[in-house]
């Protein structure tokens, strides 16, 4: 996995999450909610630019359309996303990872505002789990803020345990944790 220094919150790269707080401004979708396996390399600009939106109601100042289509363009990258519904083009919730041979990496995991506390950040590490499972890899990796309790437990919920700490990595002196899981057979 990446060793090099990250200057911002998020799983591998990115800002500081919004406090839970945040004025939700659209209703939870339903349970009729898309959930969405896309490789990276059919990504388009439509689904770039609501990843861009959805990233930065969850993140300040969050990722922009042509970081997130970079980031969508490597090898190996995934999208799972969580529709707002079949006629509606904003998302509910996205986890961008990245497989190389038996190892994957979470990259980013946003669930907007509106739309925490249904199920939906657990949901997609689950979809995700089982579709890199399927595609060989046995072993998940991702870093979290420390200060990050609701990632963290739900992490913890999903199975990971930390196996490290880089001390200061973040821009506002916070630790990164990282952590693992190894359970994918
Ligand atoms: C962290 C985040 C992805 C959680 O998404 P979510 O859809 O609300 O989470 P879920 O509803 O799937 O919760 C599953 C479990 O996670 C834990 N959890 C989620 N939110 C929590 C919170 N605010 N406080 C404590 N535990 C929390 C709980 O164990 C929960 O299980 P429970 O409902 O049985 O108690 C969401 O808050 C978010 O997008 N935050 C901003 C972006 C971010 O920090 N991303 C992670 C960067 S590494």
């Amino acid at each position: 996995m990446p060793s090099c220094r990250k200057t911002s919150r998020n799983c591998a790269r990115g800002r500081p999450p919004l406090p839970d707080t945040a004025a939700p401004d659209t209703a939870a979708p339903d349970t009729a909610a898309i959930l969405t396996a896309l490789p990276g390399h059919l990504v388009g600009a439509d689904l770039a630019a609501a990843a861009a939106v959805l990233h930065r109601a969850c993140f300040s100042p969050g990722w922009d359309q042509a970081a997130l289509a970079a980031l969508l363009a490597m090898p190996g990258a995934g999208l799972y996303v969580l529709s707002r519904g079949e006629d509606d083009d904003r998302l509910a919730a996205m986890l961008l990872a990245r497989a190389a041979a038996d190892e994957a990496e979470i990259i980013t995991l946003c669930v907007d505002p509106s739309c925490r506390g249904n199920g939906f950040g657990k949901r997609l590490i689950r979809e995700m789990g089982e579709h890199l499972g399927r595609d060989g890899v046995r072993t998940l990796f991702l870093e979290v803020a420390d200060g990050n309790r609701a990632a963290k437990a739900l992490y913890r919920d999903c199975g990971f345990r930390v196996i490290g700490r880089r001390r200061a990595y973040y821009a506002d002196g916070d630790d990164a944790i990282i952590m693992r899981r190894a359970d994918m057979i």
